[in-house]
């Protein structure tokens, strides 16, 4: 089978290329920058023996989505869509150039949209079990937060969209699966382009992202919708959900408040 992975070229998205390669998947691997995307290509395809396309896409560019979504509507061997790329930015909403909004809006949104449509247009007449999509959101998608609104919000979509899919295809009786991973802090470059300073963050809540794709993996073989990776993320969701949204939202002021004056 082949699996699709977006943001393939550094952090989950390269974590779910090893792990997928692994399973005996073909992959084509979608990010932009060439060197970093042929570089796990070359190191899995020679690793487990399989065969790895890298494609060129920035998915905040129409054309290129609409590439990547014929290619994916085209393969006849097609299990798996990951949709991964992603990016976060930090500062309050207002003040951040609306360009990055609306890139964050494209690639989270508006990607999924036309690959996952893809995707299941091609999975769903073939009908066969352990196929599917999964769509990497993030525990930020269960609460509201300063600096973070954009998101928040469209990982809070990512959420919404894969559990009306999931409702969808249950209905049509099909086998095809659909999940939602919501990772905490995990271990990448994201980071790095959100400018978020790691030594902020306690080293309880650090992941790695081949524990997070491991989880993802797990959960995707037994069918599961919504994936939290990590007993203390999962405890968070779940007080998250117990107590009034007024009190989250207090909450995720005081935490930001922290996080400032740790910075400075
Ligand atoms: N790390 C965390 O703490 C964390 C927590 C929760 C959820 N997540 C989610 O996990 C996913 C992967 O993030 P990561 O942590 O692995 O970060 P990362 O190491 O920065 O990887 C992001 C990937 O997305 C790709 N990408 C970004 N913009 C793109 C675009 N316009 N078109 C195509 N590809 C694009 C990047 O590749 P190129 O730059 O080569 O295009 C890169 O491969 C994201 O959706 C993120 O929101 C991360």
């Amino acid at each position: 089978m082949l699996a699709v992975v977006t943001g393939a070229s550094s952090g989950i998205g390269a974590a779910f290329a090893r792990k997928l390669a692994a399973r005996g998947y073909g992959l084509i691997l979608v990010a932009r920058r060439e060197d970093r995307r042929r570089a796990i290509a070359e190191e899995v395809g020679d690793l487990y023996r399989v065969r790895v396309e890298a494609m060129r896409a920035d998915l905040t560019i129409e054309t290129d989505r609409n590439t990547v979504a014929d290619r994916i509507r085209r393969e006849p061997d097609l299990g798996l869509l990951v949709n991964n790329a992603g990016f976060g930015t930090l500062g309050y909403f207002f003040e951040t150039d609306v360009e990055s909004q609306e890139r964050m809006h494209r690639l989270h949104v508006l990607a999924t949209v036309s690959l996952t449509h893809a995707a299941i247009a091609n999975l769903f007449p073939r009908g066969k079990a352990g196929t599917g999509v999964i769509n990497v959101s993030s525990v930020a998608a269960f609460a509201p937060s300063p600096q973070n609104v954009s998101y928040h919000a469209t990982k809070a979509w990512m959420n919404a969209f894969t559990e009306g899919l999931a409702t969808e295809l249950a209905g049509r009786g099909s086998p095809v699966t659909v999940q939602a991973l919501c990772p905490g802090f995990t271990l990448s470059e994201f980071q790095d382009v959100a400018g978020i300073d790691r030594a902020t963050i306690p080293a309880s809540l650090w992941m790695t992202a081949d524990f997070v794709v491991e989880e993802s993996l797990r959960g995707f073989d037994r069918r599961k919708l919504i994936v939290i990776p990590g007993w203390r993320y999962k405890l968070l969701v779940a007080t998250m959900k117990a107590i009034p949204d007024r009190l989250i939202r207090w909450g995720s002021i005081a935490a930001v408040r922290k996080y400032r004056q740790k910075k400075s």
